[in-house]
């Protein structure tokens, strides 16, 4: 296929992914690591996928953390501080549509705060995020902005109250339960969407996972906007191949002409 051709064919899923995300009664989003790529946070999986250069369980495993937190730092830096990273097209686009009462609710496996940064109001964050961490020795409490100076300085969170290294934030850790009251709230909206964008996800890891089989299973669409065809196909309505910062804001933009009766 030459590149115009396949321009034209992306340029008519994304007009069929505009119609149905402008009649969907309930659509909401889906996302992972993929859609903050082009902000420069590396992916997990793949050949410059985190997991490649950081075990994931020294790096995000609770009992490693209790001896070894330096090892969740250097992961954390190279996450979000390396990367200098800010929302990107992607991102914003999705945040467009929610003003603009298309979008209910972005259900996010990421940590990294990208999607509220972007001005994303309704966030589902699975795994947690960054924003606040806990001393588990003595309970005192951090911001992001406060441990965002410590990583900048190279340096390992030490607890200004005890000394102690475990400043954990609140994030899901390998073997731990993802927040109960997030997950319930997440599965209501897979149920209850009509309609679902899943971005950027290799959609691997579970229970995260299985949040769009919800949808399915409850009668809703699913469209897959990724950079490649994952390794569930047979589940999309729609698969839009390509990096979600070019095609998001196209779609936001078509949806929204429609919405509009443009
Ligand atoms: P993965 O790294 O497994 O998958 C990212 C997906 O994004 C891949 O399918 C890529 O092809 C795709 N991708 C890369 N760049 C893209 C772009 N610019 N636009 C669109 N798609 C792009 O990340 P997740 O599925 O989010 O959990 O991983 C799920 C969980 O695994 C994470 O939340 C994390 C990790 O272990 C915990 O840490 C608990």
């Amino acid at each position: 296929m030459t590149p115009k051709n396949f321009e034209n064919k992306i340029e008519e899923k994304i007009a069929e992914a505009a119609r149905m995300l402008a009649t969907a009664e309930y659509p909401v989003c889906f996302t992972g690591a993929g859609i903050s790529a082009e902000s420069g946070v590396p992916t997990f999986r793949g050949p410059d996928g985190l997991w490649e250069k950081h075990d994931p369980q020294k790096a995000v495993s609770l009992s490693s953390f209790r001896n070894q937190p330096e090892a969740f730092w250097d992961f954390a830096r190279e996450l979000v501080i390396t990367s200098g990273a800010s929302p990107n097209p992607g991102h914003q686009a999705l945040a467009r549509l929610e003003e603009q009462q298309i979008l209910k609710t972005v259900i996010t496996q990421n940590i990294d705060m990208l999607h509220q940064q972007a001005g994303s109001k309704n966030v589902l964050e699975l795994h947690g995020s960054l924003e606040k961490a806990d001393c588990r020795d003595c309970g005192a409490r951090y911001s992001w902005q406060e441990l965002e100076k410590i990583l900048k300085r190279d340096e390992t969170p030490e607890c200004r109250n005890c000394s102690s290294l475990r400043i954990k934030p609140r994030i899901v850790f390998f073997g731990e339960r993802l927040p109960e009251k997030v997950l319930e709230n997440a599965w209501q909206e897979a149920q209850q969407a009509d309609l679902m964008l899943v971005i950027g996800s290799s959609l691997q890891v579970y229970p995260a996972a299985g949040i769009p089989d919800l949808t399915l299973q409850a009668g809703g669409k699913l469209i897959y906007i990724n950079a490649d065809r994952g390794s569930r196909p047979e589940i999309f309505q729609l698969i839009l191949t390509g990096r979600a910062g070019s095609i998001l804001p196209r779609l936001a933009d078509s949806a929204l002409k429609i919405s509009r009766g443009d």
